[in-house]
């Protein structure tokens, strides 16, 4: 393996999202539990070969929003185990030199977290400010017009104290009042909490969500058209966000956040966060680097998962992201997570390849999500069948298609959890046919080529810090980059279309690996993509 010692394990890795109620049921109940991913770990580790794990929330939640919705921030749901078994969990994946980031929620807690229930309880309560409470308007209505990204107010009634409450999301999860110190000191103990059980780092929920208006202004109505890469968030699009997110005083709270995590840092064991911002205006967006890099260690990029799915469209993103990025800052790219559509369904099968290379050969840090490694596609479900709160609002933005179980092999519910246990989620019917155990005897499945170029990845260091450049000469329908350091030159070449392309390459190679899994030739300077094909060569 190439060990690139002046990159750091997070910049070096491919970072594995599992979302833990949706991966491997244990005990029986249907949902998905710690012991479940320890079950796993050789399959990410060994099989897959991925580098760190992404564990979305385990902590105890009354389910308004599947773990988003918190009651104990320092504990482990019950149903998904324990604070022993999630310390084994870490123990196993560091033996197996892994690294575990978790979800660190900081926004909101749950209304039944003792701090909102003794908040609620009156006016004159310890905690009453430790949430956004405003009163209503002299009609009755509420503070403004902010609105829950969910759809609806962002405000509810609170008939017994007579005020209202602010919840960005859904009402089960009201805000809290980042401007009052006591809040920020109990929320920065949550990570110190986390960072002394040895964890390498965070995904920061809903981050630039911490910080709004403190004169509380109504948001204005939107003209603008909605940024070609963002998708669509129904009502919520109606307003420009400018008042009830990214206030710019969050920056204080990111830099509060950095220093504590770099105070646990060390040689060894440098650990690391990601944010989990949705700007796309690049400029504004690199901000949340910090002035002096040192805010969160990254903005999520979330600009490949709303592309149009086109060329010119990919290579912009693309480009964007690195004139962007400040200088000494790193980068990410991610196709896919647990609020999207699934990858496959959105651009579908035979593309769903190609994008994957993109993303295991950009420059930046790939963040991958479980099952696409099988090009898992959205699940159908019946309307009873609708878990999600945002899906229930709005079946077309409901994302429990995009969380089903995790297929591993062709027993009945997919390997996930016994036979006669009902899922939390109904398993894809496609699981017969898709799922590791075949895709892992299948030569050429989607499993395998993920796997083979996870590999090629590892002992590349062109793919892992090498630099940059957009290959100009590609034929339309087509993006092709390079990736080189001084010893090692390669092209990623990428066919959109169902036709054949063949581009014009400054000298002969070899083909490494190809989307199709059926070539390693060498080619004069001429190489030829077939329909929905990627390739990834090595020049010279
Ligand atoms: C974050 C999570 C999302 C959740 C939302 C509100 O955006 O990624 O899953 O629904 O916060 O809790
Ligand atoms: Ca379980």
């Amino acid at each position: 393996m190439v060990n690139a010692p002046d990159q750091l394990w997070w910049q070096r890795a491919v970072i594995y999202q599992v979302y833990p109620r949706s991966f491997q049921d244990t005990n029986h109940d249907g949902i998905g539990d710690l012991e479940g991913v320890l079950r796993r770990l050789d399959y990410l580790s060994e099989t897959l070969g991925v580098d760190a794990v992404w564990l979305s929330p385990f902590y105890p939640s009354p389910d308004a929003d599947f773990g988003y919705d918190i009651t104990d921030f320092k504990a482990v749901d019950p149903r998904l185990g324990t604070l022993e078994t999630f310390d084994r969990l870490l123990r196993e994946i560091h033996a197996r030199h892994m690294r575990l980031i978790i979800d660190l929620v900081v926004t909101y807690t749950s209304d039944q977290h003792p701090w909102f229930i003794e908040s609620r309880r009156s006016r004159q309560s310890a905690k009453r400010d430790w949430f956004m409470w405003a009163d209503a308007k002299p009609d009755g209505s509420p503070p403004n017009n902010w609105l829950s990204a969910f759809g609806g107010s962002g405000w509810e009634w609170d008939a017994q104290t007579e005020q209202y409450y602010y919840h960005s999301f859904t009402k089960h999860q009201p805000d809290l009042n980042w401007r009052n110190p006591e809040v920020r000191e109990a929320m920065l103990d949550v990570a110190r909490f986390w960072l002394e059980r040895g964890v390498d780092g965070f995904r920061v929920d809903a981050a630039h969500w911490i910080l709004k208006d403190p004169e509380l202004r109504d948001n204005p109505p939107n003209t603008a058209p909605r940024p070609l890469v963002a998708r669509s968030l129904g009502e919520y699009d109606s307003q420009l966000h400018l008042y009830d997110k990214g206030h710019p005083d969050c920056h204080e709270v990111f830099r509060a956040y950095r220093r504590l995590i770099d105070s646990y840092s060390t040689p060894e064991q440098p650990r690391f966060a990601i944010g989990e911002i949705h700007v796309f205006d690049w400029q504004e967006w690199a901000k949340y680097y910090g002035v002096q890099l040192d805010e969160l260690h990254m903005p999520f990029n979330f600009a490949l998962v709303g592309a149009p799915w086109q060329p010119e469209v990919v290579r912009s993103v693309v480009e964007g992201m690195e004139g962007a990025l400040p200088h000494g800052a790193w980068g990410n790219y991610v196709l896919g997570n647990h609020d999207e559509a699934r990858l496959a369904s959105r651009i579908g099968e035979a593309q769903a390849r190609v994008a994957t290379l993109l993303l295991l050969t950009l420059r930046g840090t790939p963040t991958m999500y479980y099952g696409d490694e099988l090009g898992m596609v959205n699940g159908v479900l019946t309307p009873e069948q609708i878990r999600d709160p945002w899906g229930k609002n709005d079946p077309a933005l409901g994302r429990d298609p995009a969380r089903t179980p995790m297929q591993w092999d062709a027993s009945p519910n997919a390997g996930f959890c016994a036979e006669h246990v009902t899922p939390w989620l109904p398993v894809n019917p496609d699981y017969p046919m898709r799922n590791v155990a075949t895709q892992l005897a299948e030569p050429r499945s989607m499993l395998n080529f993920v796997r083979h170029l996870l590999r090629l990845r590892q002992n590349s260091r062109a793919l892992q810090q090498g630099t940059y450049r957009t290959l100009e000469s590609a034929p339309q329908g087509c993006y092709a980059y390079y990736r080189s350091t001084e010893s090692e030159r390669l092209v990623v070449a990428l066919n959109f279309t169902d036709q054949e392309v063949s581009l014009h390459l400054p000298s002969s190679g070899r083909v490494l690996i190809s989307t199709h899994m059926d070539r390693n030739e060498r080619f004069e300077r001429e190489l030829v993509l077939r329909a929905d094909e990627g390739c990834l060569v090595a020049l010279g």
